[in-house]
């Protein structure tokens, strides 16, 4: 069994965009810039936020966080937005979400240039991976698609069940692992809350993305032998044993999991570093102008 770090491969391509940085200073051009906005003051969110302006500050991008009211009206928002996309030192903007029940995130999601729509949730940039064009991957399916990569995990041919059909991560994760190429070229089964016989569609993975949000819902029983078990899910439990009083756990029961599977990501360590790092990679892509 080999454990996806992660925390490992993060740093190292963090190094390949702060050496990247440094190029682009050196030629006497402009630092990347990322826009983060935040409304109201969600504690989640806010420690998301902190992550990803810390992640901008090692490898040399400027960052803006732009607070909104949590009553403000959403008029007020868009403006912000408009603000930010028409800001030509900005070259990435995130509005984190979830928004405030009045706001429309389907709205404000489209207000976002797509040039600097760096989450890839733009419909425009949906649209494009799900026909094969450039544009922004959401960072979460970029970050496990460098995983699988970097360890050069075999796709082709092989059976991808992804648990959970949101669209920041389940259906652009089976729009790539289901595209020619590598990696891709799987044949995907997507599954959502009201797939029947959820256990047996497991078993039959090869490779088995969990993305549901509910901590250690896969147990050992539903997994094949030397199966890829990649981990999306994070939850803060309460714990007696650490000094804070919580801890983190997946979506998968990762020490009955682990001793089954060929590959496996760890939470925390896995997939969340890689995809701070991933947002990281298409700012640097929007300020090179690589894509648009
Ligand atoms: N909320 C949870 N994940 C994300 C993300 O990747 N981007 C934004 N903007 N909000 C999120």
């Amino acid at each position: 069994m080999i454990i996806l770090d992660g925390k490992k491969i993060s740093s190292q391509i963090k190094e390949e965009i702060y050496s990247s940085v440094e190029k682009i200073k050196i030629s006497g051009g402009k630092q990347p810039h990322l826009a983060a906005v935040i409304v109201g003051s969600d504690g989640a969110s806010e420690t998301y936020v902190a992550h990803k302006v810390k992640a901008c500050e090692q490898v040399g991008f400027k960052s803006t966080v732009v607070r909104v009211n949590e009553n403000a009206d959403q008029k007020v928002l868009l403006e912000k937005i408009d603000e930010i996309n028409d800001n030509n030192d900005i070259d990435g903007l995130i509005v984190q979400l979830p928004l405030p029940g009045h706001i429309s995130e389907d709205t404000v999601i489209e207000r976002i240039k797509v040039e600097k729509d760096v989450d890839g949730f733009h419909p425009i940039n949906v649209g494009r991976l799900l026909i094969g064009q450039p544009g922004y991957v959401s960072a979460t399916p970029y970050g496990i698609i460098e995983l699988i990569k970097h360890y050069e995990i075999e796709t082709s041919g092989k059976h991808c069940v992804i648990l959970g059909r949101s669209n920041i991560v389940g259906k652009p994760m089976a729009v790539l692992m289901s595209r020619k190429g590598y990696p891709g070229d799987s044949t995907v089964t997507l599954c959502h809350s009201r797939t029947k016989n959820l256990e047996d569609w497991c078993r039959q993975a090869d490779i088995l993305i969990v993305a549901m949000g509910k901590a250690e819902f896969v147990t050992a029983g539903m997994v094949k032998e030397g199966a890829v078990v990649i981990d999306v899910g994070i939850t803060r439990a309460p714990s007696e044993k650490t000094r804070s009083g919580w801890k983190l756990l997946g979506d998968v029961k990762y020490d009955e999991v682990a001793p089954k599977t060929s590959y496996i990501t760890p939470v925390p360590g896995g997939v969340g570093p890689m995809t701070i790092v991933s947002l990281l990679n298409n700012t640097l892509k929007a300020a090179k102008k690589e894509i648009y």
